[in-house]
């Protein structure tokens, strides 16, 4: 009696620490938070790059493609070079390594 008492409260401790006090996971979307620079990048992107062909997809290119794509999209586009650099630092922010980031000013 005694041990049926004891498993019975086992089993209800087991139940209550596993049930109600476990957390649900949380499947947090995991987006990298665009700075107040990057967000402009994004707003001069989709404000600039869409008149000739649709928006392509930043991750479409690499650093060093989208270097290039820079240099003669910013004459299409007809906008300047800090815009330009602003455009390059959003599309590239997955790749984007800091190195590149000053070859790309020395270009400009
Ligand atoms: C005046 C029209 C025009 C504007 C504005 C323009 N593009 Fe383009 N874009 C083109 C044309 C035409 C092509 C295809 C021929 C070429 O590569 O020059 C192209 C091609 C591209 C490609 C594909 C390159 C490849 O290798 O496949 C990308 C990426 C691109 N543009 C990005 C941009 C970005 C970023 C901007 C904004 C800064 C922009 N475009 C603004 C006309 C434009």
């Amino acid at each position: 009696m005694k041990l049926k008492f004891l498993a019975i409260a086992v089993i209800v401790f087991i139940v209550y620490s596993c049930g109600p006090k476990m957390p649900t996971p949380v499947t947090e979307v995991v987006e990298v938070p665009l700075t107040p620079e990057l967000a402009e990048g994004k707003d001069l992107y989709q404000n600039n790059c869409a008149k000739c062909h649709k928006l392509y997809k930043p991750e479409s290119f690499d650093k060093v493609e989208w270097k290039k794509i820079m240099i003669s999209m910013q004459k299409k586009a007809k906008i300047d070079d800090a815009q330009s650099l602003s455009i390059y630092n959003y599309v590239t922010v997955g790749s984007r390594v800091d190195e590149e980031r000053s070859k790309l000013r020395e270009l400009m």
